[in-house]
């Protein structure tokens, strides 16, 4: 995962209440399409689920992420990961591929993410990535929003997220001369193992944060049960108003 301020990893949390991140991440692996002998960077490799898999496809795979705990737990997969901020891009290019899951839309700093992309890979190197886009995750944080505003506290200053338009993505990533190949905009409701409480447990922490820290247990039961008519069916089971914006571009030839 990659930086914000209002969010802390726990690797045991992460892997109770969200391994399904990795787990739903085939398709993006499939369309990055790793190949033997090649040079890949994985930003924001979390616990390196999903960074292990694309390993026994391709020839070297470096991990990256901004969260010490999931590092560490991703060094002790056996894999080569290297903590930084993906702000500021440290790692010795070029590579073949950047590959992310699920990770983007944690930095509001898009530009200077991009920028480092492209300063890593080699020419005509691919950027195959998917992240939140627009409307992401909307009934939940507006849920978080209306908790925030029956606090007397203003919900929709906070924004801790970046879930960009396909025309958005698509501008940001050609002004640092990308050639975008493909972009998607794709509705996937997102079944939650551990519930609406473990998804605001785990994710939930940038609006939560706005209360004294004895008010959070009390703000997130409120924001279960504003959601419970919208996103848990007949059985009880909870499903989060996922929204998937995935692309595939490729750095031009002449950025290193
Ligand atoms: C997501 O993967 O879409 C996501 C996860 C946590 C918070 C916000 C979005």
């Amino acid at each position: 995962m990659a930086t914000d301020p209002g969010q802390s990893w726990s690797a045991e949390g992460y892997a109770r209440h969200a391994r399904f991140v990795a787990d739903l991440g085939s398709p993006v692996v499939a369309l990055l399409d790793p190949r033997p002998g090649e040079r890949i960077l994985d930003l924001g490799c979390g616990d390196g689920a999903l960074t292990e898999k694309i390993a026994t496809l391709a020839g070297e795979v470096i991990g990256f992420d901004a969260a010490p705990e999931l590092v560490a737990a991703a060094r002790a997969r056996g894999l080569e990961v290297v903590l930084g901020d993906a702000r500021q891009l440290r790692v010795e290019g070029p590579f073949d591929a950047v590959f992310s899951n699920a990770v983007l839309h944690w930095i509001v700093e898009a530009d200077a993410v991009v920028a480092g992309v492209a300063r890593v890979l080699a020419p005509g190197g691919r950027f195959v990535a998917e992240m939140g886009g627009f409307s992401n995750v909307a009934a939940i944080t507006t849920a978080l929003r209306m908790v925030l505003c029956e606090a007397g506290i203003d919900g929709t200053a906070v924004q801790p997220w970046y879930f960009p338009s396909p025309a958005v993505q698509k501008a940001l990533l050609e002004r640092h001369g990308f050639e975008v190949v493909s972009m998607e905009l794709i509705p996937r409701p997102t079944p939650l193992p551990t519930g609406m409480a473990g998804w605001i447990e785990t994710f939930g922490m940038p609006f939560l944060r706005e209360l004294p820290p004895e008010r959070h247990k009390a703000a997130a039961a409120r924001a279960v049960e504003i959601l419970r008519p919208a996103l848990c069916d007949d059985a009880g089971d909870w499903i989060a108003d996922y929204v998937r914006l995935r692309f595939k571009a490729i750095a031009p030839a002449g950025v290193a």
